[in-house]
């Protein structure tokens, strides 16, 4: 069984206007009609064996969170909520302690809920093979092959090539010795139609590392980008944490103990959870662990971290530019055009980010794009 947790705290203030603190941007529909905590969940389906999706998330989104499972047709087993923001490493956590509170030790699927991907299809096979290796006890990543030193991003070096080879305990071991034959049938017909998807150990994860060594990294071109998302047991996920984090794990623990419920929501008990050190599961588990594998990706992965990357993934007219509800163009190129009510126009524009809101309107260079974070922290300062 294949448990989907999907993390849904993050507040993306690099894509305001749109995105506020009540309304993150995985609550919104940013690239299609779907918002993207639905895309989430349903650029899942054909895979087989998938039990109902965990959501962790603020409780301050709770009924939006909720709703939009619903209306995507499939509601969350239980939305976590949490009472402070403490980071992805405590997320998953708890929501592998409420995982196997059902007696049960499944495959965790842990996927931002903000992410954009391309070939759904590609990415469910990679996921596939995945949980092939997450079954015998590996920490699995999937990795992107990077196109710029990004800084904001872990970096993954690929070591030895996995030949799903298996000990008589079931365990991976090393090359050509694998025998199920369900599972071989599945790989073989895996590496036929993506020649790529296939684990390789990890010789070092490297969380956001400075721009020198993220430019020397892509030079090397043995490194991979973390996409962020991850899958491995959740008994193995904790054992690592109790390893590397102990304190983490026990608040984790104790939060969901004294966690109030009611129908799906489940409310992280404020004071354990809000002692619980902030940290990443980058930084807490996967730079550390011994046991993490990379299965490369090539699916047209973006986490649309700004309004440049939604210009990136988004359909372009013949102009390049990717206009969003009601807007007009003559004579403009290479434009990010979106209108939330009023009308958008633009004249003999090129690569800027127009886009309009109810009480605020953003005009950017499109490669400066990143610098909104720099208008929401003035909004902050002034309160
Ligand atoms: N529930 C919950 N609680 N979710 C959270 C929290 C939290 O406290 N913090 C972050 N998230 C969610 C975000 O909404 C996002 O979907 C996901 O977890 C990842 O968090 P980010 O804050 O966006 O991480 P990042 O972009 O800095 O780095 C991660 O993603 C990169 C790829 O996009 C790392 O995994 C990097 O290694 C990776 O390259
Ligand atoms: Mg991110």
């Amino acid at each position: 069984m294949i448990v989907p947790v999907i993390m849904s705290g993050g507040a993306g203030t690099r894509l305001w206007p749109l995105s506020r603190e009540l309304y993150p941007k995985q609550l919104l529909p940013l690239v299609n009609d779907c918002t993207m905590l639905q895309e989430t969940q349903l650029r899942l389906n054909g895979l087989q064996n998938l039990a109902e999706p965990l959501v962790v998330c603020n409780e301050s989104h709770r009924f939006m969170v909720a709703e939009q499972m619903r209306q995507a047709g499939c509601p969350a087993g239980a939305i976590l909520l949490e009472p402070v923001g403490r980071n992805t490493a405590p997320a998953v956590a708890v929501a592998a302690l409420q995982a196997q509170r059902a007696g049960a030790d499944p495959v965790l699927l842990v996927l931002p809920a903000d992410h954009v991907i391309v070939d759904a299809e590609t990415f469910r096979g990679a996921v596939v093979a995945g949980a092939e290796l997450a079954r015998d006890g590996k920490l699995v990543t999937f990795g992107i092959v990077p196109t710029k030193a990004e800084t904001g991003y872990g970096y993954i070096r690929a070591a030895e090539r996995l030949g799903c080879n298996r000990s008589a305990e079931g365990r991976v071991t090393s090359a050509e010795e694998y025998q199920s034959p369900a599972v071989k049938e599945l790989h073989s017909a895996l590496s036929t139609q993506h020649p790529a998807l296939t684990g390789y150990t990890v010789a070092s994860f490297v969380e956001k590392p400075d721009l020198p060594t993220a430019e020397s990294y892509l030079a090397s071109g043995d490194y991979y980008w973390n996409s962020g998302m991850f899958m491995f047991r959740a008994s193995r996920y904790l054992e690592e944490l109790e390893t590397f984090a102990p304190q983490m794990l026990d608040c984790c623990r104790e939060a969901l103990e004294k966690a109030q419920r009611d129908l799906d929501f489940v409310r992280l008990d404020a004071e354990a959870f809000g002692a619980c050190p902030k940290d990443s599961i980058d930084y807490a588990v996967m730079e550390k662990t011994a046991e993490a594998v990379v299965i490369p990706l090539d699916a047209g992965w973006s986490d649309v971290g700004s309004w440049s990357a939604l210009w990136e993934v988004g359909q372009a007219d013949g102009a390049g530019n990717v206009m969003r509800g009601d807007v007009l163009t003559h004579d403009s190129r290479n434009c990010y055009l979106h209108s939330s009510g009023r009308m958008v126009a633009a004249v003999g524009l090129e690569d800027h980010v127009v886009v309009e809101t109810a009480d605020a309107v953003l005009v950017a260079r499109r490669d400066r794009a990143q610098d909104v974070k720099a208008i929401v922290e003035q909004l902050k300062a002034q309160g």
